[in-house]
């Protein structure tokens, strides 16, 4: 089958279209045959080298995919083949067929394309995870939200809005924010031209917000923590910069602030969590109430591309590769 590997830790070049052996499903596995894979900020820190607990190249890089069940594995009796369905793996999306662990996959609601099912799983139950389970999020509130027009950025401003709170976005064009505007953002800040602390504190009357969803790191982690309120959640969830802070216990204890630490993979690990966000989010799925953002589909050849495009903060919502 054709896939892209990463043949070393480093840059785009070490993106290879190659023709590989497909994987076989064991025991609990599902053989999916992709028809389409979301690209995340995750697969360029992996590629990096910068991704805690990553693969070691050679690897096939893809965290989500949408296709068709090919085979299932002994022992797995919720999925046939022929069945339409959308997938977490941790890595190996980017190929004609990939394997999962049955307990990562969903069957994908009927109508759902291919590419909105690629771009469903990683940046929905990430942001509805930021908001609800860690973030507490009751309508009124106001949220700041990071990187506003990225993959997770406009699945949190939709979720957000629908949960009654009143949105706080970033981003780094007015292109970008003009997007992010007819999601339903109420204050939509370019920090490339303002201080979003200055515009953060000026929308609260000097209070600052409920909620912070951060994914950035750097000044914008220290300058997030300034923009909360007394009793304040910073939930944080990426480390898009690769400047890592920590927070001050004084400037923590005095004000009363939590900050949250968030990682996907684990979460999907506790089944009660996750029954609680799959019930709202494809509860808001099939009333069209929530429309995964995709900006960019590209052939599987254009994955240096599609890396580039995230690397340079190019994109606005998903970008997608299809096999
Ligand atoms: N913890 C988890 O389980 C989990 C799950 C999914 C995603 N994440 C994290 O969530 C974040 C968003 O993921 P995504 O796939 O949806 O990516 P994305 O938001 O589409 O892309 C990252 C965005 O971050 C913003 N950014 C700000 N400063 C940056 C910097 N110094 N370097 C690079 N980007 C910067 C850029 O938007 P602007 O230029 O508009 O600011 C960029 O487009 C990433 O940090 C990712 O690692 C974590």
């Amino acid at each position: 089958m054709r896939a892209v590997e990463v043949s070393a830790f480093g840059g785009t070049d070490k993106l290879e279209l190659v023709d590989v052996e497909s994987p076989v499903a064991g025991p609990g596995q599902v053989l999916i045959d992709v028809e389409a894979c979301g690209v995340n900020y995750a697969d360029i820190m992996m590629r990096r080298g910068l991704y805690g607990g990553g693969p070691a190249p050679r690897f096939i890089p893809g965290l989500e995919v949408a296709g068709t069940v090919a085979r299932a594995g002994d022992g797995v009796t919720k999925f046939v083949p022929g069945q339409r369905v959308m997938a977490l793996v941790s890595h190996g999306g980017y190929a004609e067929q990939v394997v999962a662990s049955s307990a990562g996959v969903m069957p994908r609601p009927e109508g759902m394309s291919a590419q909105s099912a690629a771009a469903f799983p990683v940046n929905y139950f990430t942001a509805d995870f930021a908001l609800h389970f860690a973030g507490n999020v009751k309508p009124g509130q106001t949220v700041l939200i990071h990187a506003a027009a990225g993959g997770v950025g406009t699945a949190a401003v939709q979720l957000a809005k629908i949960a009654g709170a009143r949105v706080i976005a970033t981003a780094s064009s007015s292109e970008k924010l003009e997007r992010v505007r007819a999601l339903g953002a109420d204050i939509c800040i370019d920090y490339t031209k303002e201080d979003f602390l200055a515009v953060v504190r000026d929308a609260t009357d000097g209070e600052g917000v409920e909620l912070v969803l951060e994914s950035v790191g750097g000044d914008v982690f220290d300058k997030s923590l300034a923009a909360l309120r007394s009793l304040g959640r910073l939930v944080v969830f990426g480390i898009a910069s690769a400047d890592v802070r920590r927070p001050d216990p004084r400037e923590l204890l005095f004000r009363n602030l939590w900050v949250i630490g968030l990682h996907l993979g684990m979460l999907m690990l506790q089944p009660d969590v996750v029954e609680q966000a799959s019930e709202r989010l494809f509860g808001l799925l099939a009333t069209g109430r929530i429309v995964p953002q995709i900006g960019h589909v590209l052939g599987l050849e254009e994955a240096v591309r599609a890396h580039t495009l995230l690397g340079e903060r190019s994109n606005y919502g998903k970008v997608i590769l299809e096999p």
